[in-house]
């Protein structure tokens, strides 16, 4: 809770929530200190309690034992009394020790309930056996969805039955209302998640038999959420690729738009920075159009790449994506429709079907779901 409030305290700030909040946190608080208090009393009594057992039965065997040796009836003699008194010390002794380990003992059993809960996850399906399936430098870039059927939950389906065709080299646009079904698609392409049923093809092979790490390695993407880790720039921008030259990396610096920010910084690209600050949400996206230029992978996805730049600096990046999905089959998802009229084939998405497809002119000669998205972002202005 602490560490959730504590990063949202932005938020937090600026809802005046401080107060509420605190109250929240007040009553958590005390429930922890009320549990707490309870266990540390618990924990401090066993000690004593045991001890307390451990003298009081010695005292019992010395009372019973002298008793009966002065009777002298039973044919005791000091000596057994002696190793008795030693035999139920030692005796103690263990369950002593078990006490003391007893508040250790219960942390352990709360800590083994999360690690099993852990543990007894469903295992994802062990891949080491396949054996890559595609010739890297021959991959020409055809992609089929054939009948995906796909939910989050079992029971909640998000995409019903999703097919689609996509030949070499296409540049397929992926457009719809919030909440279609775009962004799924994506996370099934790159097998972030298990389709249902159905299959996915990479040039005729289905992503199932390749191992995750071939399909990733297959994609260049830029997703909707940007993620920068805490290094310099040049680390987040060549990331997975070190044999990048700087001579490449200044061309791709250049493409990506990011060269007047770089001139602004004391050390250029070896500044370091880190994911909350020094960035812009768009320089960030910037940064990783670059990351996935950096990649340079067959084919490549865009989620949103361009959506929180401004509309000079997103043209300028278009003709940088342009070149880059030149001859690659890509995926583009994007809400501003201007940016993707260029597209081969625009796949229109509502409710996670697929309900039209085409280009844009036969989109909008079709005067359907797609026309009336395309022209209500010109109405109002
Ligand atoms: N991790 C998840 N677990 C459960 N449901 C999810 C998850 N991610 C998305 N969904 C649901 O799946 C549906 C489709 O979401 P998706 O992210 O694909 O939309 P989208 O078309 O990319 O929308 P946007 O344009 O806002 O990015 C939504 O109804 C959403 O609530
Ligand atoms: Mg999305």
């Amino acid at each position: 809770m602490v560490e959730e409030h504590y990063s949202g305290h932005l938020v937090i700030k600026a809802f005046n929530a401080e107060k509420a909040k605190n109250k929240v946190f007040d009553e958590t608080n005390e429930r922890l200190h009320q549990t707490m208090f309870k266990a540390q009393i618990a924990g401090g009594m066993l000690q004593p309690f045991m001890s307390f057992l451990s003298y009081f039965s010695y005292a019992a065997i010395c009372l019973v034992g002298g008793l009966l040796l002065s009777k002298d009836t039973a044919g005791l003699s000091f000596g057994t009394i002696t190793s008795f008194l030693i035999y139920a010390n030692l005796f103690q002794n263990s369950f002593t020790q078990i006490s003391q380990a007893m508040n250790s003992l219960q942390m352990a059993a709360a800590s083994a309930e999360r690690v099993f809960g852990l543990l007894y996850e469903e295992e994802q399906e062990n891949e080491s056996h396949k054996k890559p399936l595609l010739d890297f430098s021959k991959i020409k870039g055809e992609v089929e969805f054939r009948n995906i059927q796909f939910g989050y939950e079992k029971d909640k389906v998000i995409i019903p039955d999703f097919s689609a065709k996509i030949k070499p080299g296409m540049k397929v646009a992926i457009v719809g209302p919030t909440g279609a079904g775009k962004t799924t698609i994506v996370n099934l392409l790159m097998r972030f998640y298990e389709v249902n049923s159905g299959n996915i093809f990479i040039d005729g092979i289905s992503t199932k038999e390749m191992s995750r790490h071939e399909v990733r390695d297959v994609f260049g993407m830029v997703l909707q959420d940007t993620w920068m880790f805490e290094g310099t720039l040049k680390e987040n921008i060549i990331f997975n690729k070190p044999q990048i030259t700087d001579e490449q990396l200044k061309n791709i610096i250049q493409e990506s738009n990011l060269d007047y920010y770089v001139s602004t910084l004391s050390h250029g690209i070896d500044t370091v920075i880190t994911e909350e600050s020094s960035l812009s949400s768009g320089q960030k996206q910037l940064v990783t159009i670059a990351r996935a230029m950096a990649e340079n992978a067959p084919l490549l996805i865009l989620d949103e790449a361009t959506s929180n730049v401004d509309t000079r600096t997103e043209i300028e990046i278009q003709e940088a994506i342009d070149k880059l999905t030149q001859g690659r089959t890509s995926f583009v998802i994007a809400h501003r429709l201007s940016t993707i009229k260029n597209a081969n084939l625009i796949l229109v998405m509502k409710d996670g079907n697929i309900i039209e497809t085409g280009t844009h002119e036969e989109l909008l000669a079709q005067n359907g779901f797609y026309a009336k998205l395309y022209n209500s972002q010109f109405e109002l202005a």
